[in-house]
């Protein structure tokens, strides 16, 4: 593995990526266990796109995860769980320990049905068997298509049906802060119409009473006792599925994003060793849930390869007190803590009273990751929880780019405050105007893309590759388009700005403007709505939704209740609008497009800058929103 140590070493090492891909990445790749070599590094064009990375090779990534770890750190511990209640007994897997259960799980998925190419659904808690569950997949070729555990049935149908899941893997209930959440039924009322899903295996984790479902439910436990450890792992192609992870996009449904065995492996490996630059005795916590793609390429993935310890968290940061992240930290001795801007920004908001009882000496890395963290909350982490001397890696990437694409590399490069810095080595970002054309020189803020592939690149959306075409490779031809908006300082330094598209970034969680509406227009008192994101002090982004609905007279506390209601029927709590305004009408065009711009305007209470607001159909609509805004 390439390990980089210096600011010397990271210049030459990007420098290499960008005049030899092939030679650079081939060079990387070899670390691995590969049970053929490619025959190609990389194959690819932005257009269709087709892109492929280490082609003709062969692999299981478990076995890099695990089995490769066994010879010399069998012993080691991988996974040391803290449960939701601080007074429940930890957890700790060694390798040899983690290498065994899901040898053992290969074969319950296996016995139950499970081959090569499948679809699994995972909907649990953050347990270890969360962790289990997805790499025995992985090793038995299964494509797993985890969904976080505080989506709504219909989110979890709407994820089983489009990629045909033939199993979940869920638990009886969860626990999270002092709330106790009934998953099974959630999974049940789900499957009323996921006919493809032919097995159930159900965890007991809160030991709440559940109906099993007979000839379709199995526990866990009982299907364990049914098989031995021993569980060859599946050869896998580079370019065969690893699994599919749903995310929000500016238009319609979620849609499952595809990332592939061979360059996922790599890049997160890569990635995760670069950045957060751990020593073997570290102790890692990433506090992201698996249900997203931080959990997956840097609590499961990217540590894992890496043979890292690794902190799995199944509570929240304000349960019991909002100490909870600050006392698991001194209680596992953390080392390098990975985290989201809007929990710094809530936990500061809590107090240092709830700071300043714990010694927090252990730490020698922070990270951020998810949203943008301005420079306040970066100040507060660094000087109160980092005590000054404590790197912060400002980690850019998305569910689409597998793996972490701008940040620094923690200890080696400067930093700037609310910067993500400089691209890692292989990735090679651009600014882009309005109209595609490249922003060259520094000082400058444009669209940010990317000229040339890495190799945990999104290959496809699943069952609908001309969405993923259209989405991120249409925008700018020849660029993969990220939809953010990105400013680049003088000294060639990246700061990300936040979407420029449709999509919210509420708390971290991505959300589709889209979405929302059509859960809000649902509600039977509903003719139209229009959600925007709006500045919020904790969330980064809330959620602002306009709606016309059909009976003046209506109880207007009562309706906003109402839909709040059923936007987290219909997608989940972390869906809900934060503010609801009740108008008669919306501002479109004479060609009947919604000017979100005005409204974006509005939520942000800058009433008076609306620009021009000429080609609006009705400009009387907009006066009446500025008053009831
Ligand atoms: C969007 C991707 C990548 C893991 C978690 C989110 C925003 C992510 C940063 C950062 C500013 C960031 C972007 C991006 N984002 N990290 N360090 N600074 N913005 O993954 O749900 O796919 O969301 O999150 O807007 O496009 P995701």
């Amino acid at each position: 593995m390439l390990r980089i140590n210096n600011l010397e070493e990271y210049h030459r090492a990007y420098e290499r990526s960008v005049q030899d891909p092939e030679g650079f990445w081939a060079d990387i790749a070899s670390s691995f266990r590969w049970q053929r070599p490619w025959d190609q590094v990389v194959d690819w064009n932005f257009t269709e796109p087709n892109i492929k990375w280490f082609d003709g090779a062969q692999l299981n990534i478990t076995e890099n995860c695990l089995d490769r770890h066994l010879a010399n750190h069998g012993e080691k511990t991988a996974i040391i769980w803290e449960p939701n209640n601080p007074d429940e007994e930890v957890r700790r897997l060694t390798y040899r320990q983690l290498h065994e259960q899901v040898c053992q799980f290969s074969n319950v998925l296996k016995k139950n049905g499970a081959r090569k190419g499948d679809r699994i659904c995972i909907y649990l808690p953050m347990v270890p068997e969360a962790v289990i569950a997805m790499l025995a997949c992985a090793r038995i070729g299964a494509i797993h298509s985890v969904v976080f555990a505080g989506f709504s049935a219909q989110s979890l149908s709407d994820r089983i049906q489009d990629s045909e899941c033939c199993m979940v893997i869920t638990s009886d209930g969860a626990f999270r802060g002092n709330k106790e959440l009934p998953i099974k039924e959630i999974v049940d009322q789900a499957l009323e119409v996921c006919p493809s899903v032919k097995t159930v295996i159900l965890l007991e984790r809160t030991g709440s009473n559940v109906r099993l479902v007979a000839g379709r439910d199995k526990l866990w436990k009982d299907e364990m006792e049914k098989v031995d450890a021993n569980c060859p792992a599946e050869i896998m192609n580079s370019e065969d599925m690893l699994f599919i992870l749903y995310t929000s996009g500016s238009t319609g449904k979620p849609k499952g994003v595809v990332h592939t065995c061979g360059g996922y492996m790599v890049y997160t490996a890569y990635s995760f060793q670069n950045v957060f630059q751990p020593k073997s005795d570290d102790i890692y916590w990433c506090t992201a849930d698996v249900g997203w793609i931080t959990g997956h390429s840097y609590i499961v993935y990217g540590p894992l390869l890496s043979g890292a310890t690794n902190v799995l968290f199944e509570g929240i940061p304000t349960w019991p007190d909002a100490g909870r992240f600050w006392q698991t930290i001194d209680k596992h001795r953390v080392s390098i803590f990975y985290t989201a801007p809007t929990a710094i920004r809530s936990l500061e908001a809590a107090g240092l009273d709830f700071v300043t009882p714990y010694l927090l000496d252990s730490l020698r890395i922070l990270g951020t990751v998810g949203e943008p963290i301005n420079e306040e909350a970066w100040h507060w982490y660094h000087q109160h929880i980092g005590k000054g001397k404590c790197p912060i890696v400002d980690t850019w990437w998305q569910t689409e780019t597998g793996g972490i694409l701008i940040s620094p590399l923690a200890g080696i490069t400067p930093l700037k405050p609310s910067y993500a810095t400089l691209p890692l080595p292989g990735v090679q970002p651009l600014l882009v105007d309005a109209d595609g054309k490249e922003i060259t020189g520094n000082g400058v803020e444009g669209n940010l893309c990317i000229r040339y592939p890495w190799p945990s690149i999104i290959r496809t959306t699943y069952g609908d590759h001309e969405r993923c075409r259209i989405n991120y490779f249409a925008t700018y031809a020849g660029r993969y388009f990220t939809g953010d908006g990105c400013k680049r300082d003088e000294q060639g330094y990246y700061r990300i700005t936040g979407r420029v598209d449709d999509v919210m970034n509420v708390s971290g969680h991505r959300i589709g403007t889209a979405e929302v509406e059509d859960a809000i227009n649902q509600h039977p008192d509903i003719v139209e709505s229009a959600v925007v994101g709006y500045p919020h002090t904790i969330k980064g982004q809330g959620i602002y939704a306009y709606v016309i609905c059909t009976n003046e007279l209506a109880d207007n506390d009562l309706l906003r209740e109402e839909i709040k209601a059923v936007v987290s029927r219909v997608i989940g709590p972390i869906a809900k609008p934060d503010k609801i305004q009740i108008v008669r009408g919306l501002p479109k065009t004479r060609s009947g497009k919604i000017m979100r711009r005005i409204l974006r305007k509005v939520a942000e209470g800058d009433v008076d800058n609306l620009g021009d607001t000429s080609t609006l159909l009705d400009p009387t609509v907009v006066e009446e929103i500025k008053k009831g805004a």
